[in-house]
């Protein structure tokens, strides 16, 4: 017999709260992955995330691997070794595709590495102007490690004109944050079934323009699993299939969750995250905590990242809340120490942010005096 997890709230940003009808999905027998029923429910899944991205007709794939994986299989599928990449590196993400692509043999310029601040166009414009041979640009929407979001529409506009590929991290923002894969001219966007997606870990999709399958057919990295070419060819089979065995019920939950996605309305979906966002700053603020980054010219609706105040440490805040039953995220990279962050995607709801401050707000309370606090509920 194992022992249940104690279900504790996960205001993390990811993996997310599994609402019920997608929990039901993963608990259904397995269906083989060869067979009409699962190319359905592959097709529902490929279609409703459509909206999510903006892609109306070009390739959305997926791949069986987290996030990383989807970005890591856009730069072995699309570059090859030798060629420029202009990454924005303001925040651990945005760093991560950078390496990502430095450990493939790819020369990569860095820019707007400061994670204060969001990308800025003019310094993007200048590195293109520096190096003209650059075949790509890689950028996080929302950064989860700064609680940033930043202003793809701007740098895409910038990609499309110097003709270079632009690349979009959409892993913490697709399903919370709108995006527009086609208007705004992206070439590669990837994203995750654990975040606003409302599902487990495990699957990654990456949408495609033509000019990256342009780059696809001169690339020379070897691509292996990776293979997006092999991806597009079996879901364009008769009966719609994935490379390898799929991780059935995660397509079950990713339905579902898709499911109620469209059911609620993409616009609500949007509003709710500004809603849930704005609560969680108005009323940790309210608690006397600052943003990490304030001067960040836009704030993600997907999670808040927080400075602990002075003197208290991040995971003291974090292990109360979690004996409080609530999961908070720590801080990451140099801010690690002085810093934690609340999730407030996917299924979270204003009624999850209230009760997750009212418990921060007992905690803090806590901390700053030594004294355990009566909790008004
Ligand atoms: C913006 C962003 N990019 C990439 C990743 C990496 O994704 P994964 O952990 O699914 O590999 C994450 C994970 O938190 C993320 O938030």
């Amino acid at each position: 017999m194992t022992d249940r997890p104690v279900e504790l709230l996960l205001m993390t940003p990811g993996p997310t709260r599994l609402p019920q009808r997608v929990l039901d999905a993963g608990g259904q027998p397995m269906i083989h992955h060869r067979t009409p029923a699962f190319s359905r429910a592959l097709v529902s899944v490929i279609d409703g995330l459509r909206p999510i991205f903006g892609a109306v007709t070009g390739d959305v794939l997926p791949v069986h691997t987290t996030g990383r994986g989807g970005m890591e299989g856009a730069i072995a599928n699309l570059l090859s070794s030798g060629d420029e990449l202009v990454a924005c590196c303001n925040g651990k993400f945005g760093e991560m595709w950078a390496s990502l692509a430095e450990s493939y043999g790819v020369i990569v310029h860095r820019v707007c590495t400061d994670w204060t601040r969001g990308t800025d166009v003019a310094e993007v414009e200048q590195a293109l102007r520096d190096h003209p041979k650059t075949r790509a640009l890689t950028v996080a929407y929302t950064d989860t490690s700064t609680g940033g979001q930043n202003d793809v529409r701007a740098i895409l506009s910038v990609t499309r004109e110097c003709g270079v590929l632009g690349m979009v991290d959409g892993i913490s923002s697709f399903g919370g944050v709108p995006f527009q894969f086609d208007e705004w001219g992206a070439d590669v966007a990837v994203t995750a079934s654990q975040k606003c997606l409302m599902a487990s870990p495990g699957v990654a999709f990456v949408a495609l323009s033509e000019r990256a399958w342009s780059a696809y057919d001169t690339g020379t990295l070897p691509r292996n699993y990776w293979d997006f070419g092999e991806a597009r060819k079996v879901y364009g089979k008769a009966q719609p299939e994935t490379t390898g065995t799929a991780p059935v019920h995660v397509y079950l939950q990713l339905a579902a969750a898709l499911e109620l996605i469209h059911e609620e309305g993409l616009a609500s979906v949007y509003a709710r995250h500004e809603e849930t966002a704005r609560l969680a700053r108005e009323r940790t603020a309210a608690m006397g905590l600052e943003l990490l980054f304030p001067e960040l010219e836009k704030q993600s609706p997907t999670l808040t990242a927080l400075r602990a105040p002075d003197g208290i440490a991040p995971k003291a805040i974090r292990d109360k809340m979690t004996q409080r039953g609530i999961l908070l995220a720590g801080g990451l990279g140099a801010y690690a120490a002085t810093s934690f962050r609340i999730g407030h995607m996917g299924d979270i709801r204003s009624a999850d942010v209230d009760r997750t401050c009212t418990e921060l707000s007992a905690v803090l309370a806590e901390l700053r005096s030594g004294v355990p606090a009566r909790v008004e509920v």
